[in-house]
C-alpha cells in the first residue's frame, strides 16, 4: 500500500495462460514474501499479451484465471496492490509519450523482440552470424498477412511505463527480462537529461539473496516454460499431475555406485529440492548413490509432494473464481490505488514535456 516510507516494487505477469511451478517459486512465492515489507505493486499485463493478438474471449479467461492464481497463492490486496494494466489508461498515455525518446533502432536490438518477431514471420532461429541488417530486411519486407506488430517492436517501451508510472526502485523479473529492466533505466535516464529534471528514479532488479531457484521443465532439459509443454500447472487435477510426473524423461538408471547424474535425473531431483522434505531428498540421493534408486517411487513421490503445495492453491483457485463480486472488488481498488500514483506521474509528465493547460 502507499507507504510513504517502503521502496516501491512493481512486478507484472502477462495474461497469457495459467500459471505453473516455474511461475511459482521463481515468482509468486516469492512476491508473497515481501508484502509487508514493499510497497508491492503486483498486475496482470493484459496489455503485453495482445502483444501476441490472442483470442477475446481467451484473453479475458487468462486474465481472471491468473489473478484467481495471484490471490489464491497468497498475494493480498490487504497488503499489496494488485491490478489489471488495462484498468489504469495512465499507463497507454504514458506508453505514447515515453514512445517519443525511444529509438527504434534499440527495440529492434532486442532479444526478446528479435526472438518474437521471427515467430510471427515463422523464419525460425537466427542463422549463425546472421548481421542484424538481414534481419532488418527480413521484417521490412514482410507482407501484411505475416508482419511484425508495432506493438512487439515497442514492448520494452510500454514495461518500462508500467515500471515508471510508479516510480518504482525495484522490480522482480526473471533473467529473461533484464534487459527490458537495463532499457527501462536508459529511458528513465534519457528523459532527466533531455529535460533537465530529476523526475524517475532508476529501477534495478529485486536481489531476493540465496542462488537463483531452478525450475526445470519434465522433459529432460530446460526450464519449465508455458511456450515448451513441458509445464506442471497450479491447477492441473491430480490424476493430470500425477501422470505428468510419471511421465517425465528419465535415463536407464545408474550404472555403477556414485555415478554423475544425466540432466533429466538431476532435473527431477531439483524439483524434489523445491518440494519434498530434505530427509527424503537425501534418501533418494542415497539411493542414486548406491544404484539402488527405481525412478518410479522417486516421480511417486515427487508428484505427491508437488500436490501438497497445489492442491490448496487449486482449491482457492476454484472458490474464488466463483466468486465474481470479490474479483471485480479486488480489481476495482486494485485500480484505484494504482491510478492514484499513475495520474500523479502522468499529470507531472506531461507538463515537464509542455503539454500544460491553458
Ligand atoms: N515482460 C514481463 C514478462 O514477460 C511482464 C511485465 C510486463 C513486467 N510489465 C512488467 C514485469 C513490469 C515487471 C515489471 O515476464
Amino acid at each position: 500500500m502507499s507507504t510513504p516510507n517502503k521502496e516501491i516494487v512493481v512486478s507484472g505477469i502477462r495474461s497469457t495462460g495459467n500459471l505453473h511451478l516455474g511461475n511459482y517459486f521463481g515468482a509468486l512465492r516469492k512476491f508473497v514474501s515481501i508484502q509487508d515489507d514493499y510497497d508491492c505493486n503486483f498486475f496482470i499485463a493484459d496489455l503485453h499479451a495482445l502483444t501476441t493478438n490472442p483470442d477475446p474471449d481467451q484473453l479475458h479467461a487468462n486474465t481472471k484465471s491468473i489473478l484467481a492464481e495471484y490471490l489464491a497463492a497468497g498475494l493480498d490486496p490487504e497488503k499489496s496492490t494488485i491490478f489489471i494494466q488495462s484498468d489504469v489508461p495512465e499507463i497507454s498515455e504514458m506508453y505514447l509519450l515515453l514512445n517519443m525518446h525511444v529509438g527504434i533502432g534499440e527495440l529492434m536490438r532486442t532479444t526478446s523482440f528479435k526472438d518474437k518477431a521471427r515467430k510471427a514471420l515463422g523464419i525460425g532461429a537466427p542463422p549463425e552470424g546472421e548481421s542484424d541488417e538481414a534481419f532488418e530486411k527480413e521484417i521490412i519486407g514482410a507482407t501484411t498477412n505475416k508482419r511484425v506488430n508495432a506493438g512487439l517492436l515497442t514492448y520494452p517501451t510500454l514495461m518500462a511505463v508500467d515500471i515508471l508510472i510508479q516510480k518504482a526502485s525495484k522490480v522482480p523479473v526473471g533473467k529473461d527480462q533484464l534487459q527490458h529492466l537495463e532499457l527501462t533505466r536508459r529511458f528513465a535516464r534519457r528523459f532527466n537529461s533531455f529535460y533537465g529534471v530529476d523526475f524517475f528514479p532508476e529501477p534495478t532488479d529485486f536481489e531476493f539473496g540465496g542462488a537463483p531457484v531452478k525450475v526445470p521443465g519434465l522433459d529432460g532439459s530446460g526450464k519449465m516454460g508455458k511456450s515448451e509443454g513441458n509445464c506442471i500447472y497450479l491447477v492441473d487435477e491430480p490424476k493430470v499431475l500425477r501422470k505428468k510426473v510419471m511421465r517425465a524423461v528419465t535415463d536407464e538408471g545408474p550404472q555403477a555406485p556414485n555415478s554423475p547424474m544425466s540432466e533429466p535425473i538431476a532435473n527431477l531431483f531439483s524439483l524434489l529440492e523445491l518440494t519434498s522434505k530434505p530427509e527424503i531428498v537425501t534418501s533418494f540421493r542415497e539411493a542414486y548413490a548406491d544404484c539402488s534408486i527405481r525412478y518410479g517411487d522417486l516421480k511417486k513421490q515427487l508428484a505427491e509432494d508437488i500436490l501438497a503445495i497445489t492442491t490448496p492453491i487449486r482449491e482457492r483457485v476454484a472458490d474464488i473464481l466463483a466468486d465474481e463480486d470479490y474479483l471485480a472488488s479486488v480489481v476495482r481498488r486494485g485500480a484505484e490505488r494504482a491510478r492514484e500514483r499513475a495520474s500523479k506521474t502522468l499529470s507531472e509528465m506531461r507538463h515537464i514535456m509542455g503539454i500544460r493547460k491553458f
